[in-house]
């Protein structure tokens, strides 16, 4: 009996970090997990430009009220890995000269998977993740771009592109209008769009060769 208890904790503790007690905050009225790892992430996408971090803020928050919302969600997602993919997903937008984020050759999704994972590798806690975290966290930023393909992927990287999606398309999954609002007006989506579109001129211009994808990479045939 008393090992079977010990299972279901140890179960439920991988399962669900929230089952497990994990300390909790509420930001713009958003139940939210509190960790040093999500306190750090949020400290580093804020040397961003405003656009920029309110987006990857937006983005964690609007899919942390979808999450709270869903009683099957609520039991499977793993938040940390939730929220460092969802506020890390646009490094590849680092405007900044010489950034070490973006890459000349490289889709912008690809060098923010790269920069999330290179981020990870480098933090005191998430040197230590899991392999099978850390490839959810690569695989959901890699593929933001691409919902008709993350949609059959695992239930958290679906998760954090519907989580992103909904600064372009309004609440989806639950969340509330109300909730919503609150969100956008505690971190202003006013810059969204022309943010968006200035970045995608900037990469148009910078590595044009990295704005169409190729269904086969080439050198696999020579
Ligand atoms: C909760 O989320 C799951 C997984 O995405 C989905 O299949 C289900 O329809 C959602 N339930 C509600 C009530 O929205
Ligand atoms: C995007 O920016 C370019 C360059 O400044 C501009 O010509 C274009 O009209 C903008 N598009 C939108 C949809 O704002």
């Amino acid at each position: 009996m008393q090992l079977f208890s010990l299972l279901t904790l140890a179960a439920a503790a991988t399962a669900s970090p929230a089952l497990f007690g994990q300390p909790m905050t509420k930001i713009a009225g958003v139940e939210v997990i509190d960790t040093q790892i999500v306190r750090d992430a949020q400290a580093m996408i804020k040397q961003f430009p405003d656009y920029l971090y309110s987006h990857q803020m937006r983005s964690w928050l609007f899919g942390a009220a979808m999450i709270n919302a869903n009683a099957t969600l609520r039991k499977n997602i793993d938040l940390e890995v939730h929220a460092i993919a969802t506020m890390l997903h646009d490094l590849g937008w680092d405007m900044t000269p010489g950034s070490r984020w973006v890459s000349s050759d490289k889709r912008f999704e690809v060098d923010g998977a790269i920069g999330a994972r290179t981020w990870l590798s480098e933090h005191p806690i998430g040197k230590y993740w899991a392999k099978d975290r850390v490839r959810k966290v690569f695989q959901a930023i890699a593929l933001h771009g691409s919902g008709s393909i993350v949609d059959y992927f695992e239930l958290e990287e679906a998760v954090i592109v519907q989580s992103i999606g909904q600064d372009y398309h309004g609440p989806v999954n639950g969340v509330s209008q109300t909730s919503y609002d609150a969100i956008a007006k505690q971190f202003p989506q006013t810059e969204l769009l022309s943010g968006t579109n200035d970045t995608f001129v900037w990469l148009a211009a910078t590595k044009p060769s990295t704005t169409w994808g190729k269904s086969i990479s080439r050198p696999a045939f020579t």
